[in-house]
């Protein structure tokens, strides 16, 4: 029987898995990572870290929905101060590849952050959120805007020589045109998609559920609208994506790669079944096995070729 071949590069990070844990429910990662089997993963990427402390938005924060979960967290975070001196000497050794997800309210504080991480031991690359729903400034303003992406891509770009994903938001009109203008700006991979916009009302109170009204939606629900765009941005893009939206098994994770994703991430299910990095790593191997395919890197994009976007 082939052994197949996991390993996979993204935008410059060489990765042992091609599964990874997506920022956000992961939090900071340490208290997954002691207790599932990290080999299953390529890389973490954590939470979003800001120049300064965020306090986040008012509770409540989290709210399920039909084969999801509503969030609004506001990318509550200690800061980079606190990151540096209390979460990285924590994740030292555990992770397999780390990526840092940044924010920042305005341009100059995703440049901020992005050098000062740059060269901080032990980071192997910068994920630019750009698309986070729950914020007043910053995240999404940016990510359904084609030349504030350019703006503050390159202003991320021009601190950093660490390898740069570009987070996009699915709220827009056309993915591709926000994917174009995060290539143009020298990010060296995409990572798609965010949430989903959406509200819940409580129908005791008669009041919005979530503490910030609106929120943010992932989960199974999301897998076909998450699909769609990874295999619009694979045929608008030459650099690599992430894909990520709803995945909770090797099948879910073997259509995104399909689409045209390099690699993909693990958000929500890791809520519920904290070892579905491992579940889902196993099964692509698996996959690969069975259909005799040496390696991973040959499922990208393959539903694509020949398909209807090959004639256009
Ligand atoms: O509210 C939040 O912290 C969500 C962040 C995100 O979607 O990027």
């Amino acid at each position: 029987m082939i052994k197949p071949d996991l390993t996979v590069n993204l935008g410059g990070i060489e990765l042992a898995s091609p599964v990874l844990a997506a920022s956000g429910p992961f939090g900071y990662g340490y208290e997954y990572l002691k207790r599932i089997d990290c080999s299953a993963l390529g890389a973490i990427i954590v939470k979003g870290v800001s120049a300064r402390p965020w306090a986040g938005n008012p509770p409540p924060r989290l709210a399920e929905t039909a084969s999801g979960l509503l969030n609004s967290i506001g990318l509550q975070n200690p800061g980079l101060e606190q990151f540096e001196k209390e979460v990285m000497p924590r994740l030292k050794g555990m992770a397999p590849r780390l990526i840092v997800n940044i924010v920042g309210c305005d341009i100059g504080e995703y440049a901020e952050v992005a050098g000062r991480l740059d060269g901080m031991e032990g980071i192997d690359g910068l994920e630019v959120n750009i698309s986070c729903p729950n914020l007043r400034a910053g995240g999404i303003a940016f990510g359904t805007d084609p030349a504030e992406t350019f703006n503050v891509v390159s202003a991320v770009r021009r601190q950093t020589s660490l390898p740069l994903l570009v987070k996009l938001s699915p709220n827009v009109s056309d993915i591709t045109v926000i994917a174009r203008a995060a290539e143009e700006a020298g990010a060296d991979g995409l990572s798609l998609i965010n949430t989903l916009s959406g509200m819940l009302i409580d129908i005791e109170t008669k009041k919005p559920l979530l503490g910030n009204t609106f929120g943010g939606l992932s989960g199974p629900a999301l897998l076909p609208v998450a699909l769609k765009m990874v295999w619009q941005t694979a045929e608008a893009v030459n650099i690599p994506l992430l894909g990520m939206g709803g995945i909770t098994s090797a099948e879910d994770a073997i259509q995104f790669m399909m689409a045209g994703a390099r690699a993909v991430a693990l958000g929500t299910a890791f809520f519920y079944e904290p070892e579905v990095a491992e579940q889902v790593a196993e099964g692509l191997r698996g996959y690969l096995e069975k259909h005799e395919i040496d390696a991973i890197g040959k499922l990208e994009g393959i539903a694509r070729k020949g398909g209807p976007a090959d004639a256009r």
